[in-house]
């Protein structure tokens, strides 16, 4: 993806909140990021846990996905930390978002786990403003289950039905849209990931 498509890409998440990107970055890189995932010891892999400022809405969330912190220490995790600095760049320079650094893991769902119904942050309690998830399974189809669901902000109304396919990124705001993981019948892996600012909002 070149600088000019970031750029259609900031403004439609500003226009509607969200944005839904196919073919995201190159299909090596994210091939690389898949073999680099599904290699990784399980004994790396976290079981998820929901935020540390535990809400009430927060403790009715209920996930059980695996996940890994990216960091610099591999070179596919950092081309991918580094395609998403590039966006981060992009979003300030036409949002003015102030998005200062941003922060991802990889999750796994094994055959039947899920996320529930949640939001990633909540106004004045978090640091996080645009959330990311972007997917690494080929030949995922309807059959296979593990869609994302958006919803509209008011929570009830489904807004879009993401499947968990190879080269898909979505953005959005993150106070905005609650949205949920149906259970998968295969494995399925992503990397989510924030946009922050520095302080609470
Ligand atoms: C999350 C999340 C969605 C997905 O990790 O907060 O909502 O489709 N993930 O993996
Ligand atoms: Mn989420």
């Amino acid at each position: 993806m070149v600088e000019t498509d970031f750029k259609v890409l900031a403004d439609t998440l500003v226009e509607q909140g969200y944005i839904i990107v196919s073919d995201f970055i190159d299909a090596d890189l994210t091939e690389q990021l898949y073999q680099h995932v599904t290699a990784l010891p399980a004994s790396m892999f976290n079981t998820a846990k929901v935020g540390r400022q535990q809400t009430a809405q927060q403790l009715e969330t209920v996930r059980n996905d695996r996940t890994v912190w990216l960091s610099n220490a591999y070179p596919v995790e950092q081309a991918y930390l580094d395609t998403m600095d590039t966006l981060r760049t992009q979003l300030n320079r036409q949002l003015f978002l102030g998005l200062r650094d941003f922060e991802a893991h990889f999750a796994h769902y094994p055959p039947g786990h899920f996320y529930q119904r949640h939001i990633d942050a909540f106004k004045g309690q978090s640091n996080r403003v645009v959330s990311s998830v972007f997917y690494l399974n080929s030949d995922w189809s309807g059959q296979d289950e593990g869609q994302l669901i958006l919803y509209q902000p008011d929570g009830e109304t489904r807004l879009q039905t993401v499947l968990p396919r190879f080269g898909t990124l979505v953005l959005f705001l993150s106070e905005q849209f609650p949205h949920e993981v149906l259970p998968a019948l295969r494995d399925r892996y992503s990397i989510a990931g924030w946009f922050r600012t520095d302080g609470i909002l």
